[in-house]
């Protein structure tokens, strides 16, 4: 009668970071963040969510995992909209990623957001997009932008009802635009996100009160715009903020290879601005490009990264408009 409930979600890769919380109980981020939602077939979490009268499981890629406090706050806040007689069900979660996980892969915004989708579609519980973005922030900020494909923004705003995640963009609005993933280390990394965006509060409050709404605004423009130059300066500049205020507390997450794909980027751009790289919490590159420079772009970085064929590079074709 309960039955199993199957859900992919995609991740997604931030143009504007997402660096520091207002409130760590139910993650209000200082400022609003702005991604592209990856193709969701190449970087995917798949989640099976099964009510039944055992015991609560969680299963993580076929290892048995804690069922964490951030777990625990999706849970109970989707509990607290269901029906009665679902509550005395006990939950196994079954999730698998296709990807390294905690890598700097954004593991945690697809993961979240794949346990938040299906356990509202166990639970029957219908609310908007918008709504379950915010439910999925309970449990990792990032994963509210999971919801939408194309380009998503999550408003910081001052409440759990206020801080959502929408479209504002469908692939269709600029389908030229491809991304790049080159992974470049898949180890796991030594410090998380959540307790790196704790460190320099001084450094974060003014990354996020000063420069990041220029640039937000900016980037609103260069994307209404299709204006790719534009896209690329203000993306590389974010990325190299958001690692300048990490490092500055004495995190390092990009390696020598980063460096070297930024360099090598640059050197692409000398010509004009035909490429942009952006890192989040990890050492791999995600590269923005368009269409008709995705052949000179490959080349350049196979040769100069020695790199014997394209399956070391992960390319990915149009973006996805409807992940689920
Ligand atoms: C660098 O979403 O992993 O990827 O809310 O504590 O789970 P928690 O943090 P998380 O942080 C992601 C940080 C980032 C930037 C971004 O995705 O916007």
């Amino acid at each position: 009668a309960f039955g199993k409930y199957t859900v992919k979600a995609p991740t997604n890769i931030a143009l504007i970071k997402y660096w520091g919380k207002s409130n760590e109980d139910i993650n209000l981020p200082l400022n609003s963040s702005i991604s592209l939602t990856v193709d969701i077939e190449q970087f995917f979490t798949q989640t099976t969510i099964e009510l039944n009268d055992e015991k609560n499981q969680l299963i993580l890629n076929n290892e048995p995992a804690e069922i964490t406090g951030r777990i625990s706050r999706v849970i109970n806040m989707l509990k607290s909209l269901t029906k009665p007689e679902n509550l005395e069900k006990k939950i196994k979660i079954e999730s698998c990623n296709n990807f390294p996980t905690a890598a700097g892969m954004a593991s945690s915004a697809s993961g979240l957001a794949a346990l938040t989708f299906g356990l509202a579609k166990a639970y029957k519980v219908n609310i908007s997009m918008e709504e379950l973005s915010g439910i999925a922030r309970l449990g990792s900020g990032s994963a509210s932008r999971s919801f939408f494909g194309g380009i998503v923004e999550w408003s910081a705003g001052d409440s759990h009802e206020k801080s959502i995640a929408r479209q504002l963009y469908e692939n269709s609005h600029w389908d030229e635009l491809r991304l790049l993933v080159i992974l470049t280390d898949l180890e796991k990394k030594k410090i998380s996100s959540t307790n790196a965006m704790k460190l320099n509060r001084k450094m974060l409050l003014e990354r996020a009160n000063e420069r990041v709404p220029i640039r937000i605004e900016n980037l609103k423009k260069a994307l209404e715009a299709k204006d790719f130059e534009n896209l690329a300066k203000i993306t590389m500049e974010e990325s190299d903020d958001l690692h300048y205020v990490i490092e500055a507390a004495n995190v390092k997450y990009l390696n020598a290879k980063s460096e070297e794909i930024k360099k090598l980027i640059h050197g692409f751009n000398s010509q004009g601005i035909r490429a942009a790289y952006t890192f989040d919490a990890g050492p791999n590159p995600f590269i923005l490009t368009r269409k008709q420079d995705i052949n000179d772009l490959v080349s350049h970085l196979l040769i100069s990264l020695k790199l014997r064929s394209h399956n070391d590079l992960k390319l990915h074709g149009q973006l996805p408009n409807d992940p689920f």
